[in-house]
């Protein structure tokens, strides 16, 4: 096989990364990707994140078979957790992780008051507290930890009046202060942005990094020469731990409605 040929690798602890694929699919159709969700251990944000680095990088050793050309951790939990490891498991190819959009948040409203929402094992990495560090007196940053969202979305969204209930009890003590942006630091999030804004009572505008996430995906693959050049359409082929045929069918409606 040529080596633009072979498939990327798309990882996420479980269904949430689909909202990156969708990008990259949208913005490299050509492309061949392998989404691999590890729902069967899903959620990580509440793990330790050894936990968090073991499990990313067996699941992704799992995919050597398909001789991925690159990897794609669509995971803010995993990519603090794991990209250092994986990109040593994987020296030879590229390794494109993603973190939430605070400082893009914050450009967009300088001085302004930013709600970030992700996994604890997010927002206690030291990868995130760097990126804090680095916008300190750009405006203020409240961060959220919201695994509640992780397991709405994992169970297919079943209960959308609970989730709004716990969304508005989770930020009931910033009721009487209003956030002039949202950053959606977990790729399960941007699947419940409506049930956020509807939490918070008053619009919003959301920031997450999947269109970054592509971008870069983009730029290296020319800057290697590794772009799949062919002019049919690539393909995606969905794979996940918890093999059954309900998480299967999700996973398909969940790509098809970001
Ligand atoms: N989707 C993941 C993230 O972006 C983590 C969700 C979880 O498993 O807790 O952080």
């Amino acid at each position: 096989m040529k080596h633009s040929e072979q498939p990327v690798v798309v990882f996420d602890s479980g269904l949430g990364g689909i909202s990156v694929l969708k990008k990259l699919v949208k913005e490299m159709p050509n492309e061949s990707f392998i989404y691999y969700g590890d729902s069967a251990n899903a959620p990580y944000g509440p793990k330790d994140p050894c936990e968090v680095r073991r499990l990313t990088v067996e699941s992704i050793a799992r995919l050597d078979v398909f001789q991925p050309k690159a990897i794609v951790i669509a995971c803010n939990t995993a990519t603090a957790a794991a990209q250092g490891a994986l990109e040593e498991a994987h020296p030879c190819i590229p390794v494109i992780g993603i973190e939430p959009a605070v400082q893009r948040a914050l450009q967009a409203h300088p001085g302004g008051r930013i709600l970030s929402l992700a996994t604890a094992g997010t927002l206690a990495s030291p990868r995130y507290q760097k990126q804090l560090q680095a916008v300190q007196g750009l405006g203020e940053v409240v961060s959220v930890a919201a695994p509640g969202i992780v397991g709405y979305v994992e169970g297919g969204k079943q209960d959308r009046g609970g989730i709004i209930a716990y969304l508005r009890e989770l930020l009931a003590p910033w009721q009487s202060t209003m956030f002039h942006g949202v950053v959606l630091g977990c790729t399960h999030f941007p699947f419940a942005a409506a049930e956020i804004q509807e939490a918070l009572g008053y619009p919003v505008c959301f920031y997450e990094q999947s269109d970054t996430v592509a971008r870069e995906t983009q730029s290296r693959f020319a800057q290697l020469g590794i772009t799949r050049c062919e002019e049919d359409r690539g393909s995606v082929t969905m794979m996940n731990s918890a093999n059954n045929k309900e998480i299967l069918g999700f996973v398909w409606r969940l790509f098809a409605a970001v």
